[in-house]
């Protein structure tokens, strides 16, 4: 495979392809067993992703890489090849989460506001990343919408604390996704669908421009963002049109076409909505970038049920994941529709 960062940004949003987020930390895959009453272990974290990451066909054909967790790009499968070469082997490029999680913003803020912390010492952590077959990272940034948030204070440390990550990350061979997320859950998520777009936009305006100042090249980035929504707990939801056409509006007036790709998050939608918001913005065609997937939850959910922590339904496990991974493939391409969630 090449080892040039624009080769390897343009191969992870290669046409059909999209990316897998399987890099839950500890804390957070244990909520999800927790939803199945499985118990998190080493192992069952392991035998888990083993699960996801043999699931041959799909992989091969809709998952160009996989973000992973530092406990998993080290660990073995239960046959004693390692993790990543089983992904390796079928054409997947693996990743990795870099950041060290979003810490409370010291200042007047500090209850809602986080800055995403794990500068020190990245440099060297991706040069061993790089040896364990890491091709990628992800860094992301949370920005909450509150009444009167975020602070221009927030929306600015994060987003040169993502561009001092990308310079690292090119630095040592690597494409950075970068991902600033604008919330659409928790507490704070009664804004509306114009709130989303003002928010975005003046964040990845910011990331821009930091972007530019650390000279980080951009077509050898991904950007990974959220979609133009309305908060979870906001009455009035858009339709997946208004989604779809606010979303591209906004990323058309930030996003600079020499960026080979967006990745979107998904962030909290429901499974079948996060693939029909991608579909139709894609439909809408004649964008300057890909428009693709790289999806946590809106790609597992279903898998994670199926399994349900039971070796047994490894099979059922690996059926529900391929169906969503074929469906985010077809929407990548803007030729999703309900049919066909309902054909396979
Ligand atoms: P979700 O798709 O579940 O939002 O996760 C994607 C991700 O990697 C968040 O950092």
């Amino acid at each position: 495979m090449t080892e040039k960062i624009e080769d390897i940004a343009r191969a992870l949003v290669a046409p059909g392809k999209g990316i897998l987020a399987a890099d839950e930390s500890s804390g957070t895959i244990k909520k999800r067993f927790d939803k199945i009453n499985t118990v998190s272990t080493e192992d069952s974290r392991r035998d888990y992703r083993e699960m996801l990451f043999r699931s041959t066909d799909a992989m091969k054909n809709y998952v160009s890489g996989v973000i992973l967790y530092d406990e998993t790009i080290r660990q073995k499968a239960k046959d004693g090849s390692t993790l990543v070469s089983i992904m390796q082997a079928v054409g997947s490029i693996p990743g990795i989460k870099v950041d060290m999680g979003a810490k409370a913003l010291a200042g007047p803020t500090a209850a809602i506001e986080t800055v995403t912390e794990g500068l020190d010492g990245l440099r060297e952590r991706l040069a061993e990343y790089h040896k364990l077959g890491a091709r990628f990272a992800k860094w992301r940034a949370v920005i909450t919408i509150a009444d009167g948030l975020p602070t221009w204070n927030c929306v600015k440390a994060n987003s040169h604390a993502l561009a001092r990550y990308a310079a690292l990350c090119q630095e040592a061979g690597i494409v950075p996704i970068v991902e600033p997320e604008i919330l659409m859950d928790g507490d704070h998520s009664s804004h509306d669908i114009n709130e989303c777009y003002r928010v975005t936009e003046w964040t990845l305006r910011s990331v821009f421009r930091e972007l530019y100042d650390a000279r980080v090249n951009l077509e050898g980035i991904i950007l990974k963002p959220n979609m133009i929504v309305a908060g979870q707990k906001c009455k009035t939801q858009p339709s997946a049109a208004e989604v779809a056409e606010k979303t591209v509006k906004c990323l058309k007036a930030t996003v600079p076409s020499s960026v080979p790709g967006i990745a979107f998050l998904s962030g909290g939608q429901s499974d079948e909505l996060a693939t029909e918001h991608l579909s139709r913005m894609n439909a809408i065609g004649g964008l300057p970038w890909a428009l693709t997937f790289s999806y946590g939850r809106a790609l597992q959910a279903a898998a994670l049920s199926a399994w349900g922590g039971k070796t047994e339904n490894v099979a059922a496990g690996q059926l529900a994941f391929a169906h969503r991974a074929k469906m985010n493939s077809l929407a990548a391409l803007g030729k999703w529709d309900a049919k066909q969630e309902k054909a396979a």
